[in-house]
């Protein structure tokens, strides 16, 4: 499998919704639950900025390959929040660029400060094969939302936020591609890197978002979207994945994780 980065940056854009009529959500609203899940989402989608200043204290800055892609992925999950915003500024929703800053300025000291420090030194001390670990969560993080948005989907039947969740998953498909490339093959050429981001994803991994949220509204979202029957399988299907990669097999990764928010995939 390869990754063609020329034509991902050539092709990196806002994901369209010209053709969107928002007054379709005046017409027929969400659901209480699937306006809850969505500020989850654009809370995650618009922290990217945030994950990026903690990377680039990493060696993954020195590789231009990466950083190439981490500017285009950047910039697409910036307008995946945007529109989610535009979704819920429809419903009157808190949005934006207020809400933006308060889940900044919530992550405190150990957030702002302590996080990029430690991430800095960690990865240093690790050197190269730290970047196949930044890979494989990364791969690992797409998936989650990838298959979140699914859920979501599936959940509602909202015709067109099925329409605008669909083409961010598409661009979530693209970033994962990427991630998944170069995941396997670090992971191939290295068996200390594999043993390294087998370790980091034991120790450290946790559900996309639970880290800048509650543990309330993390716990909401996985159970409304991955407690039992489609939800559970989706969850054992992320599990699946992860242990295909070199190294990593028999993880338990995403359902062990979402364990510890009370959800069972029985
Ligand atoms: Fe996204
Ligand atoms: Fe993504």
């Amino acid at each position: 499998m390869s990754f063609n980065l020329d034509t991902y940056k050539r092709e990196a854009k806002a994901v369209i919704v010209d053709d969107i009529d928002f007054d379709d959500f005046r017409d027929q609203p969400l659901s209480p639950e699937a306006l809850r899940c969505l500020h989850y989402m654009t809370d995650v989608e618009t922290h990217t900025v945030c994950y990026l200043r903690d990377l680039l204290v990493t060696p993954s800055h020195q590789n231009p390959r990466i950083t190439t892609f981490l500017t285009m992925w950047n910039f697409e999950e910036f307008w995946h929040g945007d529109v989610i915003d535009r979704v819920l500024a429809v419903h009157d929703e808190i949005n934006g660029l207020p809400r933006h800053e308060s889940v900044r300025v919530n992550q405190g000291f150990s957030g702002n400060v302590l996080a990029p420090i430690t991430q800095c030194l960690a990865a240093a001390v690790i050197g190269e094969d730290f970047i196949a670990t930044h890979m494989t969560w990364g791969a690992v993080n797409e998936w989650s939302a990838h298959a979140a948005y699914g859920r979501l989907i599936e959940l509602e039947q909202h015709a067109t936020l099925t329409k605008i969740l669909q083409r961010i998953q598409q661009q979530e498909s693209r970033h994962l591609a990427f991630y998944m490339t170069e995941a396997r093959e670090r992971l191939e050429r290295s068996r200390r890197a594999q043993r390294i981001t087998r370790f980091a994803l034991k120790r450290f991994w946790a559900p996309v978002g639970s880290t800048i949220t509650t543990k309330a509204e993390t716990q909401f979202i996985l159970r409304y979207l991955f407690q039992g029957g489609a939800g559970s399988r989706m969850v054992r299907m992320l599990d699946q994945k992860v242990d295909k990669l070199p190294g990593q097999e028999g993880l338990s990764l995403v359902s062990k994780s979402v364990a510890k928010f009370g959800v069972s995939v029985a």
